[in-house]
């Protein structure tokens, strides 16, 4: 039987370094599936073409050759060819990341990408709509939260160790603005899907929260 993982949650909850954690502990890949609407953002910001024009964006993700190939540093993010991945992690581009994901047939490109990666081997999946619509039978599936105020804080520290000059006050309000498009947006919008164990980091550690991951994956591929 094949290992399938999905992990959601909101903006700045962990998600990714946690899932990455968790991937190498069982020693299986982890895709970051926001990644790939990060690159969708990013090429759209660099062609000059508005996001919030939906015809040209899903136009645009039609004609983009996404991809994802692991190294040693972990998941490499592509769009035609190009490693973006060091580019897609600024402000601006995760807003346009969530103003794209908001499109029926952009979501439509990208779970179907999602899904055939995660049929090819084990993996951790983590996004917003993971296990509610790439994986509904997942293995495990978690729902990966903290307040707001700490994933603000965890973000801002994250942040201005890589120079970006975004005050604490900025970034908690960049994150309630990019939850509530994900939270409400008409297509597959971010919610804990009902048979998803909810994870509550604000008062754990990194190791904590992947500790207690792992004993729910455990318990669900008894
Ligand atoms: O996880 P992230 O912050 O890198 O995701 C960037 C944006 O992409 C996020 O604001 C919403 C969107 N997204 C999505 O709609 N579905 C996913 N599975 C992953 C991300």
């Amino acid at each position: 039987m094949s290992l399938n993982i999905a992990i959601d949650g909101p903006v700045g909850a962990g998600k990714s370094s946690i899932s990455d954690a968790v991937a190498a502990r069982l020693g299986i890949l982890h895709l970051d599936t926001g990644a790939m609407y990060r690159a969708l953002g990013l090429t759209a910001l660099r062609r000059g073409i508005d996001v919030g024009d939906e015809k040209k964006i899903t136009e645009l993700c039609e004609a983009l050759q996404f991809g994802v190939k692991y190294g040693q540093n972990g998941q490499r993010t592509l769009v035609e060819g190009e490693d973006v991945t060091g580019l897609i992690r600024t402000p601006e581009v995760s807003m346009a990341a969530s103003t794209v994901s908001r499109y029926a047939d952009v979501r439509r490109r990208m779970v179907r990408l999602q899904q055939e990666l995660a049929a090819q081997t084990d993996m951790v999946l983590d996004g917003r709509d993971i296990c509610t619509t790439v994986l509904p039978n997942a293995t495990a599936k978690i729902y990966l939260t903290a307040s707001a105020e700490e994933r603000a804080r965890r973000r801002y520290k994250e942040m201005a160790e890589k120079g970006m000059p975004d005050t604490y006050e900025q970034v908690l309000e960049d994150l309630k603005k990019r939850d509530e498009q994900d939270m409400n947006r008409p297509v597959e919008p971010l919610r804990k899907a009902e048979d998803a164990v909810e994870v509550d980091s604000t008062g754990l550690s990194f190791d904590e929260t992947v500790e207690t991951i792992l004993r729910i994956v455990e318990a669900k591929a008894k």
